[in-house]
């Protein structure tokens, strides 16, 4: 295990004051935290896009408080000193803000994580301010917002327009104002995250495909490793294609099975001659 200081607000902070880049990845399972762990990323977040990466789904919206509360125990599990974000999942918060408290609520109590995550705009501010006030810190997501990708019409850039590069900016400073540590924005042009990261005077920029002008990035796991079958989305980078050398780890497994090398004698055990000579007797 790790023996790093546990990462808190005032780390992050203390990183943003000092121009140190935030690293932020996502990640589902406890083998994976530990990893995370031992890298000393900063922040993980417990993306409700498992919904896609880990359980196959074509969008985010299937997955259930009980999915995320599951996941991110196992992940603070494996890392016990990044700071561990639980990711609100579709409807657990859009209903009120008395949802979004007590869900919020769950997070921090059966997680042990160190804060939450929503998306949305201005519509949302009430919601993030409901929870900040129950002691909770709430980032911010704007951009592209998965939860929302039917009326965003697709996976697409967000804000390349000045009208709605505006609406953004807006959005932005309503979420500052109602108490977020930090805004997510995840596709949105680089001249307008630098904008943003200009303006912003509370609260921290974490950049998804949108640029080098923020206090931090994120990257999806499964993307930056090849891990994710469907489709790989332009703003990732492919850090090692773990795909591939599990692919060809199977494909060896299969065959050498099927051809008698799988296993060997050190892939299994032995018993001694006087047992085997009393357990034969015993069922002759
Ligand atoms: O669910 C998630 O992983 C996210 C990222 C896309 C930012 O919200």
């Amino acid at each position: 295990m790790s023996d790093r200081e546990k990462v808190t607000l005032r780390t992050l902070f203390k990183k943003v004051e000092e121009g140190i880049p935030i690293t932020m990845l996502t990640c589902y399972d406890y083998p994976t935290a530990h990893f995370q762990e031992l890298a000393e990323v900063d922040i993980i977040l417990v993306g409700d896009s498992l919904g896609m990466t880990m359980l196959g789904y074509d969008s985010t919206l299937p997955v259930t408080m009980n999915d995320m509360i599951r996941h991110t125990q196992a992940v603070r599990r494996g890392s016990p000193n990044s700071f561990l974000i639980g990711d609100m999942p579709y409807m657990s918060y859009q209903p009120s803000v008395e949802s979004a408290i007590r869900n919020a609520g769950r997070f921090m109590a059966e997680t042990g994580c160190d804060a939450v995550k929503l998306e949305g705009g201005s519509e949302m501010a009430d919601r993030i301010a409901g929870i900040v006030s129950a002691g909770i810190p709430t980032m911010g997501h704007l951009g592209l917002t998965p939860q929302s990708v039917s009326a965003l019409g697709g996976f697409r850039v967000q804000g390349r327009g000045a009208q709605q590069a505006k609406r953004i900016m807006d959005d932005s400073k309503a979420l500052e104002d109602a108490g977020a540590f930090a805004i997510l924005y995840e596709m949105i042009p680089s001249r307008l995250s630098k904008i943003i990261t200009e303006k912003m005077e509370t609260c921290f920029n974490i950049s998804l495909g949108s640029g080098p002008h923020a206090h931090g990035q994120l990257l999806i796991y499964h993307d930056m490793f090849g891990l994710y079958p469907k489709f790989k989305p332009r703003m990732a980078k492919v850090f090692a294609d773990a795909g591939k050398v599990i692919q060809d780890g199977l494909k060896a497994y299969v065959k050498e099975v099927r051809e008698g090398e799988f296993p060997q004698p050190e892939n299994w055990f032995s018993m001694s001659d006087d047992e085997f000579d009393q357990l034969m007797k015993s069922i002759e």
